[in-house]
């Protein structure tokens, strides 16, 4: 037995592909660690999405180099290996600026992994797989052998979007749907296996075609398969957001009242600089007509402050949009240069201290959004689907249907199960219920 350590930054993306690298890597008697203390393989699957991103990976690297010595030490060997967003945009830079590291895999080379650690064993030195055999992928991909309730399934990857500010499209490559049959079977699959919720993944999820299908089309199928409770997928690009979807969270019972809809800015000028080719009215008409099929819907999205050329009147409509739409949750950004990416070589770059202040006047508000959003489900019964014990005994946590977590106390046959919960307050992150 040979101990794992997969540790994964970044996006839910990664975090499904971290666990596929330990199914994959599970016959030749990898079992999961929680630390690299004494691993005989750590893979870092990592994100290249922000500046210090990159920056932590080679620090990380540079602690584990003492475990590896360590190791070495005591006549043991510990394989360290580069996955992700960083191996792929920066490969060959890891294998030359950290040569304690022996294998470079991005995102859709996992599956020949196996056949570089024994290529590794056999004649040393680092390999490197950073191509884009994204049809291979998932094929060669092993069954998961375990699940939480809420399992992420991967249906869509790599984008051909460009915004200016993002490395996605070159790190993760062109767009690609799976198949729906290998969606479904791995669907069933998990849900065999014990999952109750299933989180659709893709960088560009509701551009998801595969075998000609939409993403409505995909979820009314799944939407079949017994047990399942619930359905949710995540990231949406406004652009991509058809007809068919907005009214599948009208028709579709399983898909909850929940969008991550990354909007970016609200300003046009901002908007267009980004190549996002949208403006902020297209967004607003998309919120109403999402509301008008599904009133309770709740809204999320992503911003970017200080993006290159971004002037007080444009952070302004951001604000605006803001204001006008009233989002559930937030993450908002400062604009960070990514290498590579157009926006990086613009002269019009925003001053750091511009950038916070926007930042922290953005956070505010949507710090009160968020807390004024909770604060309305105080008093109303929902649905909450159980996921595991809670930090008190006799306490379950569980979700409501916008994905808050609910503390409730409910004995711990209930994980799994959907029921009807009150809320009753709410604490800083979480709110909690009880039983109806
Ligand atoms: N595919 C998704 C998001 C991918 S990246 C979409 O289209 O929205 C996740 C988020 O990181 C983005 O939505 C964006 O807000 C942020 N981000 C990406 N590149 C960035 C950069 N260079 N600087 C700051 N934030 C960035
Ligand atoms: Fe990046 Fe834009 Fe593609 Fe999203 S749509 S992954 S932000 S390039
Ligand atoms: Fe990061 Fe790559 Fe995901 S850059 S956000 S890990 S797609």
């Amino acid at each position: 037995m040979k101990k794992l350590f997969v540790k994964t930054y970044g996006c839910q993306m990664n975090a499904y592909d971290s666990a596929r690298m330990a199914d994959l890597l599970a016959p030749l008697g990898y079992v999961q660690a929680d630390g690299p203390d004494g691993a005989d393989m750590v893979i870092l699957n990592t994100c290249h999405i922000r500046e210090k991103a990159a920056e932590k990976v080679y620090s990380e690297i540079g602690r584990l180099r003492v475990l590896k010595a360590q190791k070495a030490e005591g006549g043991g060997r510990m394989l360290l290996a580069v996955a992700g967003c960083v191996a792929q945009a920066e490969g060959e830079e890891i294998v030359a600026r950290a040569p304690a590291v022996d294998l470079v895999v991005g995102p859709q080379s996992y599956h020949r992994l196996p056949e570089m650690i024994a290529r590794f064993s056999r004649e040393g030195g680092h390999t490197l797989a950073a191509d884009f055999p994204a049809l291979e992928k998932f094929d060669a991909l092993l069954e998961t052998k375990e699940t939480g309730i809420s399992a992420f399934l991967t249906v869509q990857e790599g984008c051909d979007k460009f915004c200016t500010f993002c490395v996605v499209p070159y790190t993760r490559g062109p767009e690609h749907s799976r198949a729906p049959q290998a969606v479904l079977d791995e669907a069933r699959h998990l849900v065999d296996l014990g999952a109750r919720e299933l989180v659709l993944l893709g960088q560009n999820v509701n551009a998801y075609n595969g075998g000609g299908w939409s993403l409505a089309k995909l979820c009314e199928a799944l939407a079949k398969i017994d047990g399942l409770q619930r359905i949710r997928y995540t990231t949406s690009h406004p652009n991509d957001m058809s007809d068919d979807l907005i009214t599948a969270h009208r028709d579709n019972d399983k898909l909850m009242p929940y969008l991550h809809l990354p909007v970016q800015s609200g300003s046009d000028a901002t908007l267009e600089a980004m190549n996002r080719k949208h403006r902020a009215a297209d967004y607003l008409r998309i919120v109403d007509r999402l509301r008008a099929a599904r009133p309770d819907i709740a809204l999320t999205s992503d911003f970017i402050v200080g993006f290159p050329g971004e002037r007080d009147a444009d952070f302004e409509a951001t604000l605006q949009l803001v204001r006008d739409v009233g989002f559930a949750t937030a993450f908002s950004f400062k604009y960070s240069k990514r290498p590579g990416t157009p926006a990086a070589a613009l002269r019009s770059q925003v001053a750091e201290d511009v950038k916070s202040a926007r930042l922290e006047a953005l956070q505010a508000l949507l710090g009160r959004q968020q807390h004024d959003f909770d604060d309305g489900q105080i008093g109303r019964t929902l649905p909450v689907l159980f996921e595991k014990p809670g930090r008190k005994t006799g306490q379950l946590v569980g979700r409501t249907p916008y994905l808050q977590p609910v503390h409730v106390e409910a004995p711990s046959a209930m994980i799994g199960q959907l029921a009807s919960v009150r809320v009753e307050r709410r604490t800083a992150n979480s709110l909690h219920g009880s039983l109806v």
